[in-house]
């Protein structure tokens, strides 16, 4: 791969080695090819996640490896859902400069006897070949649930393929950077979870205040708006408890009026948005209870994601500190 590149342009081109990856992703049938978007500035909030991967966007060099440091083997993303973490798995591709691979668990089990074991197997091959790589597993939960003895009508197919990825997860000495995502914590297998397999659990919480001004931020800017323009402060007291994909409805349901006015009025005002979040319940209402769960079992399990969310005086925020990430 790394010779054709040299042949085709007489330099390290890392373009044409891209090229390469997509064309035996492609014909692996079962990834799919990310490309890359926004890094990790796009995210708003979730400062603790991303200084962690901005420390490691080196760590698959040579250089690395000849400094002693370990490769990363990937982290596991859980928590309320559109709070960015299928953002944050795409953004590290960009950020990182390699390929992300997204595997999509449910086509993994195609039907025919045997034929999941299969898949899982040229998906893992598949990643390999391309490595240094990132594969990506979102909302892993949907096909890894019903791993345990309870779930008997597939013949025990989940199980296996299950078993087949989590001892590669164990095991894998190639550089494959593995970013799972999940948003219900109580269907994933356990397994998953036991030491060694990620090098971190994040829990991706709601944003804070401060996180949803930069992700209002964030979405105005994507829209080619002016955040000076508008008033941020009532925007972030106007929405208590929105995701940051509620935080996007809410600037582009705004952007509807906007277009829909006389086009002499034409323009994105505070007004429109404080009007559209009006309309929006949160998820976060309707969901109390999974979240007060969700957050239970994170606070014991997982690291957060998100600085702010920490008291200044609990412990975690104490050894993020002398951490000085
Ligand atoms: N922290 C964030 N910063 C900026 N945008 C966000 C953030 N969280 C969510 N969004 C917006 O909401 C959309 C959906 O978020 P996503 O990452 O898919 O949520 P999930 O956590 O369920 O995977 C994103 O594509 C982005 O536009
Ligand atoms: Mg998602």
């Amino acid at each position: 791969m790394i010779s054709k590149s040299i042949v085709r342009n007489k330099t390290f081109d890392l373009s044409t080695i891209l090229g390469e990856k997509k064309h035996i992703i492609r014909k692996s049938g079962i990834l799919e090819y990310y490309e890359a978007e926004a890094g990790l500035e796009g995210i708003g909030g979730l400062e603790v996640l991303k200084a962690w991967l901005q420390k490691r966007r080196h760590a698959f060099t040579s250089q690395a490896r000849d400094f002693g440091l370990p490769l990363p083997k990937g982290i596991l993303l859980i928590g309320v859902p559109g709070c960015g973490k299928s953002l944050t798995a795409k953004a590290v591709g960009a950020a990182w400069q390699m390929p992300l691979l997204r595997l999509d668990v449910g086509k993994i089990f195609g039907g025919l006897v045997g034929a999941s074991e299969e898949n899982i197997r040229k998906a893992i091959k598949t990643a390999e070949a391309t490595a240094p790589s990132i594969l990506w597993l979102d909302e892993m939960e949907k096909g890894f649930s019903g791993t345990g003895s309870s779930n008997m009508s597939d013949g025990g197919t989940t199980s296996r393929v299950f078993g087949t990825f989590v001892t590669w997860l164990q095991e894998k000495t190639a550089p494959v950077f593995v970013i799972a995502t999940a948003n219900n914590v109580h269907q994933l297998p356990p397994e998953l979870l036991r030491k060694g397999r990620f090098d971190e659990i994040f829990f991706v919480d709601l944003p804070t205040r401060e996180e949803r001004k930069q992700i209002f931020e964030i979405q105005l800017r994507k829209k080619d708006r002016d955040p000076g323009k508008v008033d941020l402060d009532k925007l972030v007291e106007a929405t208590p408890e929105f995701s940051g994909s509620e935080v996007e409805q809410v600037v582009v349901s705004a952007l509807y009026d906007a277009f829909d006015a006389l086009p002499t009025e034409r323009d994105l005002t505070t007004e429109q948005m404080l009007h559209s979040a009006k309309e929006i319940v949160p998820l976060a209402v309707t969901m109390q209870e999974g979240i007060a769960g969700m957050r239970d079992w994170a606070r014991t399990r997982a690291r957060l994601a998100s600085l702010s969310q920490l008291s200044s005086k609990s412990p975690f925020a104490v050894e993020m500190r002398k951490l000085e990430v």
